[in-house]
């Protein structure tokens, strides 16, 4: 661990290279950020590439950007390949890219769910098999995937049914992968936030805001910093041991 900066805990990623997807913005920004001042590289995968290129040109440390669609596990797979191959070995893999739906069960439309489901979990799957094999030849590997507490609780804060779904299903699919990935020394867990200041909630109106937060024993929102630390934390080395851990950075709500 070096010295702490700001507000944020410096985690070692000396030597690293770490896949961050949604990374343009938000907490995968942040996730990003935390890696580079670990002395790691970021490489940025998300759909907005002029996004993507300006956040790896201001984190610098031979930071880059690709642009993936995460609605299609053909084009993970396209892009991971080519990712691995101009940057020869990958150590981490943090999977932050996602969208919510605020959609009531009764209105949600088929085409809804399955969006939902295509971006958040079969976007996450793609990327984790597609680093799986990458992981096993290089003797081990860090991944660690972004939840919610939506996925514990069957949503009810901004994300619904199909939000609340895809994020439980990406809690079951963590522990299948730390379950099978440790013999190979592949580590997978999970983090679960709850409402975090970033771009994907400042579209909730006040009331709204303050309906979930009288819900946060610690009565505020999450600064994107705040799930960064966690998510660092089991990228880092500095959770060696820790696999198939689902950890909430939600003020207190969920208390499971
Ligand atoms: N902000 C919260 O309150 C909160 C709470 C719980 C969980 N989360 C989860 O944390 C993660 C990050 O959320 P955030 O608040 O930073 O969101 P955000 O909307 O600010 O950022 C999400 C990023 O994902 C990218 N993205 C979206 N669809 C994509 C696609 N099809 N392909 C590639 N990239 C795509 C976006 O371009 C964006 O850069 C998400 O998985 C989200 O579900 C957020």
């Amino acid at each position: 661990m070096r010295q702490r900066r700001t507000n944020m805990q410096i985690w070692d990623f000396e030597g690293k290279t770490a896949v961050i997807t949604g990374a343009a913005q938000g907490i995968g920004k942040m996730v990003a950020e935390g890696i580079v001042r670990g002395g790691g590289k970021a490489i940025i995968l998300d759909l907005n590439e002029e996004k993507a290129k300006a956040t790896a040109e201001e984190l610098g440390n031979g930071s880059c950007a690709y642009r993936v669609d995460l609605g299609s596990c053909a084009n993970i797979r396209e892009v991971m390949a080519k990712v691995i191959e101009e940057n020869k070995r990958i150590d981490v893999v943090v999977n932050c890219g996602g969208i919510v739906s605020r959609t009531f069960f009764e209105d949600l439309t088929d085409e809804e769910w399955q969006r939902v489901h295509r971006i958040n979990l079969d976007g996450t799957f793609a990327m984790c098999s597609s680093v799986f094999r990458h992981f096993k030849e290089n003797g081990g590997g860090r991944i660690v995937n972004v939840a919610s507490v939506a996925g514990k609780i069957g949503g009810g804060l901004m994300g619904r049914a199909a939000y609340a779904s895809s994020k439980a299903a990406v809690i079951g699919l963590t522990k299948a992968i730390a379950k099978e990935g440790g013999r190979y020394n592949i580590c997978c867990n999970a983090v679960c936030p709850a409402l975090t200041k970033t771009p994907m909630t400042s579209a909730l109106d006040e009331e709204a805001n303050n309906r979930i937060i009288s819900m946060i024993p610690l009565g505020r929102a999450a600064e994107p910093y705040e799930p960064a630390q966690m998510i660092l934390f089991f990228a880092s080395e500095a959770a060696s041991f820790v696999n198939g851990e689902i950890g909430d950075v939600d003020g207190g709500l969920v208390l499971d």
